[in-house]
Formats: C-alpha cells, sequence, structure tokens
C-alpha cells in the first residue's frame, strides 16, 4: 500500500537546517576543520538551580504524571517576572505555557484565524510565523523588512484594502534574522493601525535579553493599548539557555488567550512538572547571569563583524539577538550558492537568506554559537579560503 501524506504537507519542503547538517557532516568525514554558525542553539548551559530545579522535581514519582495545567507557582512566577522585568501588571487567567514559542506560533492561526483572513508576516521572517498562519488557512501576505526602511515595517506603504481583511500582524524584535531592535515608537506606530483597522498584534519577544550597546530589551504589553490589541511570546529558551525543555508562554489579551487555552486543552495537558519547576527557577532566581550572557554575545558579535569588516567585507553590527544578517559579498547574489561555497572553501556553515524569504535574498545569516576566539579563527579561514577576493 502506498502511503501519501496529507495534501497540506506539499506546501512544506524539508528543512534548510537538515541539509546544512549534511554539509556539515561530509565535511567533518572529510577531516576538514568546521565551523558550525548556522543553527541558533546556544552553547552556554542552564543556570545550576535551573538545572537542580527540574532535577529534584524528577525524583519524585507523583511529578511524572499529567499536569493538565500550569501550576498557580509557575503563572505567578510569569506575573512577578514581568513587573520586575518589564514593569507589566499581568494576572494569571491572561497566561497560557506553550510547548515553545515555535509550537505556539504553529498553532496560532488555528486559534485565531478563519479562512482568507490575511496574516500579515516579516519578510525575512522566521518560519515558524508562516507555519502557524498556513495551517490556520489564512491568506498569507509579507511586510518587507528592508534595509531602505531600517529594517521596520512600513504599514503606511500597505493597501488599505488589506489592512482592512487584516486579522493579525506579527512582530518580532530584536529580529531573527536581521538583527535589527526596534524601539517603542515602531510597535506603538503598529498598535495606532492595528486600532484603526481592527486587527491584532501578535509579538514574538524572543531576544529581549539579548540586545546590545546599551538598548533595552522591552515587553510589547508595557505599551499603551497593547493589552487590547494583542499578546506576545515570552520564551525563557535563548535567556536562559532551555531550548530543549520547551519553556515558553503566550501571554496578553484574554479573549487571545482563552482561544489558544481552548484549541491547547484538545490536543495537550500541560507543561511537565518538573520542566514547570525549572522554569519557576529561571524565572524567580538571579537575572546576572542573562545579563553576563548578553555581553558575550555583545563580544562575539565585535569578533565577528569587526573581525569580517576588516577583511573588506562590509558588515553592519547587530542591535541584538545572537544573529549576524551579512549582505553577501564580491558580487554574490544567489545566498545558497554563497552558503555552499563558503562551506566547501572555508568550513563555514552559514544560513542563506533565502531561507527566510524571498526578501532574505542577497544576504546571509551567521549565529552567535561559538566563544570569541572560535569566531576569530572563522573570520581567518573566510580570509585564507580567498573567497572575498
Ligand atoms: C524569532 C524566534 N522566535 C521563536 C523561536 C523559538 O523559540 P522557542 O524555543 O520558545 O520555540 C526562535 C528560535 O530560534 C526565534 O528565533
Amino acid at each position: 500500500m502506498e502511503i501519501r501524506p496529507a495534501k497540506r504537507l506539499n506546501h512544506f519542503e524539508t528543512g534548510i537546517f537538515a541539509s546544512l547538517n549534511e554539509v556539515r557532516e561530509g565535511l567533518e568525514k572529510e577531516g576538514r576543520k568546521v565551523y558550525n554558525l548556522f543553527i541558533g542553539t546556544p552553547d552556554f548551559t542552564p543556570p545550576q538551580h535551573v538545572i537542580d530545579a527540574l532535577t529534584e522535581s524528577a525524583k519524585d514519582p507523583v511529578n511524572w504524571r499529567y499536569s493538565l495545567r500550569e501550576s498557580d507557582e509557575l503563572l505567578e512566577a510569569v506575573c512577578s517576572y514581568y513587573k520586575d522585568r518589564f514593569g507589566v501588571t499581568l494576572t494569571p487567567d491572561i497566561i497560557t505555557a506553550v510547548n515553545g514559542s515555535q509550537e505556539g506560533m504553529g498553532h496560532l492561526g488555528m486559534a485565531i484565524c478563519n479562512k482568507d483572513d490575511v496574516v500579515l508576516l516579516p519578510d525575512p521572517g522566521y518560519p515558524a510565523f508562516e507555519a502557524g498562519a498556513y495551517f490556520g488557512e489564512a491568506d498569507i501576505q509579507y511586510y518587507p523588512i528592508v534595509k531602505e526602511y531600517g529594517f521596520m515595517p512600513r504599514l503606511d506603504l500597505l493597501p488599505e484594502d488589506l489592512l482592512k481583511r487584516t486579522r493579525y500582524i506579527v512582530l518580532s524584535y530584536p529580529s531573527n534574522p536581521v538583527g535589527a531592535a526596534a524601539p517603542r515608537e515602531v510597535y506603538e506606530e503598529v498598535i495606532r493601525y492595528a486600532k484603526k483597522y481592527n486587527f491584532i498584534v501578535i509579538n514574538d519577544n524572543a531576544y529581549s535579553d539579548i540586545i546590545f550597546d546599551g538598548r533595552e530589551g522591552f515587553s510589547f504589553l508595557s505599551l499603551d493599548g497593547a493589552m487590547e490589541v494583542g499578546a506576545e511570546f515570552f520564551s525563557l529558551s535563548k535567556s536562559f539557555n532551555v531550548t530543549g525543555a520547551r519553556i515558553s508562554f503566550l501571554i496578553g489579551n484574554k479573549q487571545i488567550i482563552d482561544a489558544m487555552k481552548l484549541l491547547r486543552s484538545q490536543y495537550d495537558f500541560g507543561m511537565f512538572t518538573p520542566i514547570q519547576k525549572a522554569a519557576i527557577a529561571a524565572l524567580k532566581g538571579p537575572r546576572e547571569c542573562v545579563k553576563e550572557q548578553c555581553a558575550e554575545y555583545q563580544c562575539r558579535r565585535d569578533a565577528l563583524c569587526g573581525g569580517l569588516r576588516k577583511l573588506g567585507w562590509d558588515i553592519p553590527d547587530s542591535d541584538g539577538t545572537m544573529f549576524v544578517w551579512a549582505p553577501l559579498p564580491c558580487g554574490y547574489t544567489d545566498s545558497k550558492l554563497f552558503c555552499e561555497e563558503l562551506a566547501k572553501k572555508a568550513g563555514v556553515i552559514a544560513t542563506p537568506g533565502i531561507s527566510f524569504g524571498p526578501r532574505g535574498e542577497g544576504y546571509v545569516r551567521f549565529a552567535l554559537v561559538l566563544p570569541p576566539e572560535k569566531l576569530n579563527e572563522a573570520v581567518n579561514a573566510i580570509k585564507e579560503s580567498n573567497i572575498l577576493k
């Protein structure tokens, strides 16, 4: 019997990361030195108190049962974190856990979209945004985030008819992949549009703790009117290096949260209790480690961007995130081709900009997942490869 996957899956291609991983394995088999700069998985470790909280909790067999919902202790920890960190007052009823922002974003469209509602997504942008809108049968439209406009959204350039048909817009700053941070005014402007055209704003706040040169990360929910029009994904993945534990929350407008809770109640039973305990420890614990880590990311950015600029590759500094968004050098125009050559000639594996959307073509994304010394080595390998000549 031939079993074909559902037609809806024809929409997706095998992930770019799987094929980049094959490239890495191939080079390693040849005994080549490889600099793995394609996946945004932090190489830092979770704080010890977070690991301890999880392992302690896992020793109690009761904690292996269905958790059914997030504990009051966890929801209160999120509330007090938001108060201290972002100055935002929350109540537990406007928070739901998701199994990572990626999963939450992937299902969001099913909770708040009807067929053919417009969903506005950044191009280039994080691929899970698109998957979520697609599963919600939305009419997916893109707003460009390009150098010309400082990588900021320009809703004033979109047709009014499109704005009228929009159900939700996704914003995400500091931005993966472009590395730009948005000032509050950019969000305030989007909130004004949301009120005028009656659409929802979803902010993906994955990198508020990785932001450079004295900028301050903030929550979208701290802005006037935000709670009325939208919600925010708040992930612990990158701040606390717990990407595998899948700890994230959707927080904001109660109607959005209720819709998401109802959907989630059909396919999930709530976060594993030991992971809830780890999340509580992270949220209530010291935050110096998060700041130190941010400073380390900044040193890495300086090593990579500064190093490549010295070689004549004109790469702007990222404002935040663990990524660098570099225009292709030396007349290259095809980002996949460039990444193949970069891997073959220099052993540096980076992600082609086209994987983040059509407007990502002409760029390559580097992840800052190696210490500065290793990034210096990678810069040197690029120099020796003569790819910039
Ligand atoms: C913009 C953005 N959102 C969400 C995520 C995923 O977060 P989580 O680990 O909570 O699924 C990432 C991870 O790279 C990201 O870059």
